[in-house]
């Protein structure tokens, strides 16, 4: 039996994944290392052969007894932890002591072009270490529309961000989740690559308003602001400012660069096409309707 530590267990791409896992018949054991277990095991009441074990990134003292017994993790970066040296690097060591092999790592697309972002150490320090790995690369989360933009899009009627005209790919986290958890359970298949996992869509902000609009009642519009400006009015909203500073960072840098590159992992893997940003507004309409 592979026994398989889950974190961020409790997150967007966390739930999906334990979800995809708990529908593919394998004698894995799913395990979510998670900071509160009966906040977690109220999640996952779907889920009644999850196991848990309490793991805190900010405490190694939690490392050594929810890595025992584990044979493969999936590892992401909860978004507040960019210190890479005090949080990963003595994970890293932990993980490397308890003699595991496998581990898959939820980076970002162009994270190996950009040593400025925490997903470029983490994946180096992988790299150096012992450790077989998967790289997951996704690009920009559909999501981000439902999660860290909503309270803008209910309350303002605005997607408010310094981004320009900038493109995006956008990619649904189900499809993301859904790759994550057949690599898990074929990980000597893809072992010690880096894999892109992107949607098959590049827009801009200013047609992504325009597709929400085409299928809600009330509209919405997209408002361009300088990154100062950005940080002073989410700073007001009570955004925490390493937050912000991730929210400028993924949102300002794209203007220099190149549209992102569209890659078919996803329909490679699966047979079948990843989500649209039509279906995916279609699928979540109530969320941007005013409440
Ligand atoms: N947004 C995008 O477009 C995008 C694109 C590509 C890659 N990414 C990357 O995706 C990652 C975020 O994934 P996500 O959206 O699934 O995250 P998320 O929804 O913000 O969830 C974060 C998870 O981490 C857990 N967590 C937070 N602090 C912890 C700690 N100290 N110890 C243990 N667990 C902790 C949270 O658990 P609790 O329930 O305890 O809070 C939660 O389960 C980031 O690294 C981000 O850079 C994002």
């Amino acid at each position: 039996m592979n026994k398989i530590l889950i974190t961020g267990a409790t997150g967007n791409i966390g739930i999906e994944l334990i979800r995809f896992l708990s529908k593919i018949e394998t004698s894995n054991q799913i395990v979510a290392g998670v900071r509160n277990i009966e906040k977690a095991k109220k999640t996952f009441t779907n889920v009644p052969e999850l196991a848990y074990v309490h793991f805190d990134f900010e405490d190694s003292n939690t490392f050594e007894s929810a890595l025992n017994q584990i044979d493969t993790i999936f590892l992401l970066r909860p978004p507040h932890i960019s210190d890479v040296d005090t949080y990963f690097k003595p994970l890293i060591e932990s993980i490397e002591k308890k003699n595991i092999k496998k581990v898959v790592f939820l980076s970002v697309q162009g994270a190996e072009k950009s040593k400025v972002i925490p997903h470029n150490k983490i994946e180096r320090l992988i790299q150096n270490s012992t450790l077989n790995y998967i790289f997951l690369r996704p690009s920009y989360f559909m999501q981000n529309l439902t999660t860290t933009l909503i309270a803008d899009i209910r309350t303002k009627r605005t997607i408010i961000l310094p981004a320009g005209r900038a493109k995006f790919n956008w990619i649904d986290i189900e499809n993301i989740a859904e790759i994550a958890a057949l690599l898990l359970c074929k990980f000597d298949e893809y072992k010690n690559r880096a894999i892109e996992i992107t949607g098959s869509e590049n827009e801009n902000f200013e047609k992504v308003a325009d597709i929400i609009n085409q299928t809600i009642n009330s509209p919405i519009e997209y408002k361009n602001v300088n990154p100062f400006k950005f940080f002073k009015q989410k700073k007001q909203d009570g955004m925490q400012k390493g937050m912000i500073m991730v929210m400028i960072l993924l949102h300002f840098l794209p203007r220099f660069q190149k549209e992102p590159q569209i890659f078919n992992f996803y329909e490679q893997i699966t047979g079948k096409n990843p989500t649209v940003l039509k279906d995916f507004i279609e699928r979540e309409k109530h969320q941007f309707e005013i409440q």
